[in-house]
């Protein structure tokens, strides 16, 4: 049994967390959830129990054996060395250390082995990579993929509570002839509209989600000759991102060669079924764990290229479902403490 800190307990992401530990049954000894002092207080339920969320602190990682950290960067920046430093491991939700050489960048269906080489912190990827890269990785041991072109349709829970509320109250106002509230998380308003935008422009003309799209692939799937041309794009969808992607490979691919390829592919399933109008949608992935594929169809003008439409639930698989899994891989490695 493990000793369990749930960092950033009352965010989007932490709140999927906290079902994901008792929905997988993960061995949970003692357990405590922390975020700022802005929720310290709240109440939060777990396993049939009440807890109150506690401040974040230095002291509050003292005999804790695993963290499941989902705050903001700066916040993962300055507290998962200290809570490894006292003797954790830190599964870690933000970008903060993502493509620091030392810590491993897990997606478990994709790379598993590498939670091994951890020194105290382990990343978990973009969601939006995430579900490419159990997507592509199957198709990657195939036919080896070469360039990805991909467009993604990012719903509002993408950027956390704050996010969620924005189109709500945006979409109210709206259906209620209310002056819409000014957008404060997305640089424009997000209800009945798309924003080719999420996070920062880079010099480049790239925005860094596209850029963790980018860098991220290489490192999860280990491969640097893999090139991802990405454009990210906010929807206003609540739950679950979607993707159009445009797969490249070394030889030959074909639709049938891939839905095979997939047929054997962990936490990936396939509907594909265009004339009775089957196929993934993000209202349909909602709540669930598996990363769906579908609309799959061989480019018009390359025998080496093919089209897909990948969907999955952001606050799932996207971060907590993979994050208990890369913990579910820590314990293989230490069956004893567990
Ligand atoms: N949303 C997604 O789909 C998704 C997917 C993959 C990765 N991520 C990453 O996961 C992290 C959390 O995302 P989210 O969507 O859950 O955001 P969120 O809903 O805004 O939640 C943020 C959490 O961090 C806590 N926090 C903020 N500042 C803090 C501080 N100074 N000290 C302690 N705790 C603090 C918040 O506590 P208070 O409520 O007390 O402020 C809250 O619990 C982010 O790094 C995000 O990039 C998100």
């Amino acid at each position: 049994m493990k000793s369990v800190a749930v960092v950033g307990a009352s965010g989007a992401v932490g709140d999927v967390m906290i079902r994901m530990l008792q929905e997988r049954k993960f061995p949970v000894g003692a357990i405590k959830f922390l975020a700022s002092e802005r929720s310290t207080g709240k109440s939060v339920t777990f396993a049939g129990e009440s807890f109150s969320i506690e401040p974040l602190s230095p002291r509050a990682f003292e005999g804790v054996d695993l963290v499941l950290s989902s705050t903001p960067a700066s916040v993962s920046k300055q507290y998962s060395p200290i809570a490894a430093r006292a003797g954790a491991v830190v599964v870690d939700n933000s970008s903060a250390f993502r493509m620091d050489p030392d810590v491993p960048l897990v997606v478990p269906e994709v790379n598993p082995h590498d939670v091994a080489k951890h020194k105290g912190i382990i990343a978990n990827p973009n969601c939006s990579t995430i579900q490419m890269v159990v997507a592509l990785k199957p198709l990657h041991d195939a036919f080896r993929v070469r360039r990805v072109v991909v467009s993604t349709y990012q719903s509002v829970s993408g950027a956390g509570q704050k996010g969620l509320y924005e189109l709500q109250m945006q979409t109210l106002a709206y259906v209620t002839g209310q002056p819409s509230p000014e957008p404060v998380k997305f640089a424009h308003p997000i209800a009945f509209n798309c924003v080719p935008q999420i996070d920062e422009f880079l010099a480049n003309g790239y925005t860094k989600e596209e850029m963790k799209m980018v860098n991220e692939t290489r490192k999860i799937m280990g491969d640097d000759a893999i090139d991802v041309c990405p454009t990210c794009v906010r929807v206003p969808v609540l739950y679950s991102h979607s993707e159009s992607i445009l797969v490249e490979t070394e030889g030959p691919i074909t639709p049938e060669a891939a839905r095979e390829a997939w047929s054997h592919a962990p936490g990936l399933v396939v509907v594909d079924d265009p004339q009775a109008c089957q196929y993934p949608l993000p209202a349909s992935a909602a709540d669930r764990d598996e990363v769906f594929v579908g609309r799959i169809r061989q480019d018009l003008n390359r025998p080496n290229a093919l089209l897909f439409w990948c969907v999955s639930d952001n606050l799932r698989k996207g971060a907590a479902t993979n994050a208990v899994q890369i913990a579910e891989e820590l314990l293989k490695l230490d069956p004893v403490g567990a």
